[in-house]
């Protein structure tokens, strides 16, 4: 059903609730296609993107297609036409081989058919003071949340995973465990923060996982077309106006390393710190928040 997370301040973020885990509204997205996912079957040449949100699915979305295709032509089709849990299981079969799959859930709720199948995965992160500020605006911004809360009290709604996708934390540990457990399953793991500093070089190396040839030229003008600005011009326009508060797409926002700082108080700051120790210390994973 949908249910409306409240953090204990009076404000709401509207979520799909199936099975105790929060799921986003999406028209399409009734429960049932939602629990059906783990029955679709993947191809063999499948591609999956995962990353908790606004760890920069888009971008490499955007940019694992242009590998694939070999191409550097901008895709009229914004991600959400190849994730997950915003399709049928009907419209999940009529997406095009080679398909570049995208999703935040845990693998427990994705296709059963990904380990054995050896499904090649993205993994994709991003430091969470960044993905909790771009969240809190995505949450502000888009109308299904039915979300106007302050950004004060943000910070623990999103640390006690009252949003949809829940908890940063049990994502990204269960996703490390996961890794962990399958030595031998073709994971890539990557930091936007990466992206961000070198992304010719990033982009040459996931062609590399993908076990494609592409040149440095390619590679070039894949990093100058998914670039931030770039991005935004063309992909902006293709996003659905009614989706958003005021008509007015934001799905590409800022797209910097370290905005955070500019809405964390120190004392936000170190709360959030001390409980990113706190979940985080058996865990190998390490993150640029500057
Ligand atoms: P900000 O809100 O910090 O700007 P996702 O795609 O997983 O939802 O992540 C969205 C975040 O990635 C947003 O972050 C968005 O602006 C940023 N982003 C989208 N495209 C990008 C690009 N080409 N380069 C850098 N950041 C990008």
């Amino acid at each position: 059903p949908v249910k409306k997370l409240d953090d204990g301040t009076g404000e709401t973020v509207r979520v799909l609730e199936v099975d105790g885990y929060y799921a986003p509204t999406f028209d399409m997205n009734q429960e049932e296609d939602f629990r059906s996912i783990p029955n679709w079957p993947l191809k063999p040449d499948d591609i999956l993107i995962c990353a908790y949100p606004k760890a920069g699915t888009h971008w490499l979305w955007e940019v694992t297609s242009m590998l694939v295709n070999q191409s550097a032509d901008r895709m009229k089709l914004i991600k959400e036409t190849s994730m997950l849990e915003a399709l049928t299981g009907e419209s999940f079969s009529g997406i095009l081989s080679p398909r570049v799959l995208n999703t935040h859930i845990p693998l427990n709720l994705m296709p059963m058919d990904t380990l054995k199948n050896r499904t090649r995965i993205i993994f994709v992160q991003r430091n969470p003071k960044d993905i909790c500020v771009s969240f809190y605006n995505h949450h502000s911004k888009l109308v299904e949340y039915e979300y106007n809360g302050k950004f004060e009290n943000y910070v623990n709604r999103f640390l006690n995973g009252l949003v949809d996708y829940g908890s940063w934390f049990d994502y990204t540990l269960g996703w490390e465990k996961v890794i962990l457990d399958n030595p031998d399953h073709p994971f890539y793991v990557l930091a936007y923060e990466d992206m961000k500093a070198d992304p010719v070089k990033e982009i040459e190396k996931l062609s590399g996982f993908l076990g494609l040839k592409t040149s440095k030229a390619l590679a070039a003008e894949i990093a100058e077309k998914c670039d931030f600005q770039s991005m935004k011009r063309e992909k902006d326009p293709l996003e659905n106006t009614a989706d958003w508060k005021g008509g007015q797409p934001g799905m590409y926002r800022k797209g910097q390393v370290g905005d955070w700082k500019n809405w964390f108080t120190v004392a936000q700051s170190e709360m959030f710190d001390a409980e990113f120790r706190r979940r985080m210390q058996g865990s190998n994973f390490t993150y640029r928040f500057s």
